[in-house]
C-alpha cells in the first residue's frame, strides 16, 4: 500500500510572500523526486473557484464568509487533497484552515468556537503534516501593498483591509504557531529570497526523508 502523502500548506497576512515562495517550493520537491499537487484555498475545484470569486469582491457578514470558505474547502478536501494524499503525492496548498482561523476569527472576531465546530463537521480530523507561516511586520506587508496598489493592481476585500485588522490576523497567526509548535514552522519573511530559499530548502529534506 502506499504511504500516505505529506500535506503542506503556506500562510501569512498578505504581502507576506507565501505565494512566490509555494511554485518554488513545489519545484523543488519535485526536483526531489516527489510527485506534487499544487493547490490554493479559497479555490482549488471549479466550485471553489467560484466561491472565492465571491469571498473576495462581494460584501457579506462574517459569518457568510465562514460558511462560504468551509463550504470550498469541503470541496477541496473532497475533490483534490485527499486523493492526492492517498495516492501518496505531496500536496503543496497556498492557504488553508489556518486563514480561518486568522482571518476569520482573529480579523473578523468569529467565535473560535464556531470555526473549530465547522473543521469537525467538515475535515473530520484532518489538518496539515507541516504548515510553514511567513512572517513579517505589519509594516513591511503594508508596503508592499501599497506598492501593488500604485502599480495598478486593485485589492481584493481583505488587502483593503485597514492595518489594524492585520496586525489582529498576524498575532492570530502568531498564537496558532504557538499552540502547535510540531505542525508550524514561523519563517521570517523580511529577510532576502535567498536566505528564505536556505531556509525552505532545509525543510524540503525534512520532507524527503
Ligand atoms: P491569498 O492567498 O492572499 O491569495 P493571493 O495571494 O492570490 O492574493 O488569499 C486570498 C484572501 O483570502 C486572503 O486575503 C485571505 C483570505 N482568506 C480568508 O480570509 N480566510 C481563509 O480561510 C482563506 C483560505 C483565505
Amino acid at each position: 500500500m502506499t504511504a500516505r502523502g505529506r500535506f503542506v500548506t503556506l500562510e501569512g497576512i498578505d504581502g507576506a510572500g507565501k505565494s512566490t515562495h509555494a511554485g518554488w517550493l513545489a519545484d523543488e520537491l519535485t526536483r526531489r523526486g516527489r510527485r506534487v499537487v499544487v493547490t490554493r484555498e479559497p479555490g482549488g475545484t471549479p466550485l471553489g473557484e467560484k466561491l472565492r470569486e465571491l469571498l473576495l469582491h462581494e460584501p457579506m457578514t462574517h459569518e457568510t464568509e465562514t460558511l462560504l470558505l468551509f463550504a470550498a474547502r469541503r470541496e477541496h478536501v473532497e475533490q483534490v487533497i485527499a486523493p492526492a494524499l492517498a495516492r501518496g503525492d505531496t500536496v503543496v496548498c497556498d492557504r488553508f484552515t489556518d486563514a480561518t482561523y486568522a482571518y476569520q476569527a482573529g480579523g473578523h472576531g468569529v467565535p473560535l468556537s464556531a470555526i473549530a465546530a465547522l473543521e469537525t463537521f467538515v475535515l473530520h480530523g484532518l489538518e496539515p503534516d507541516l504548515t510553514l507561516l511567513f512572517d513579517v511586520p505589519l509594516a513591511v506587508s503594508r508596503e508592499r501593498l501599497e506598492r501593488a496598489a500604485a502599480a495598478g493592481r486593485t485589492l481584493d476585500k481583505f488587502e483593503a483591509e485597514h492595518g489594524a485588522f492585520f496586525a489582529r490576523v498576524r498575532d492570530a497567526y502568531r498564537v496558532r504557531a504557538a499552540a502547535h509548535p510540531l505542525r508550524f514552522r514561523v519563517i521570517d519573511s523580511t529577510q532576502p529570497l535567498p536566505a528564505v530559499r536556505a531556509v525552505l530548502t532545509r525543510i524540503v529534506d525534512e520532507i524527503v526523508r
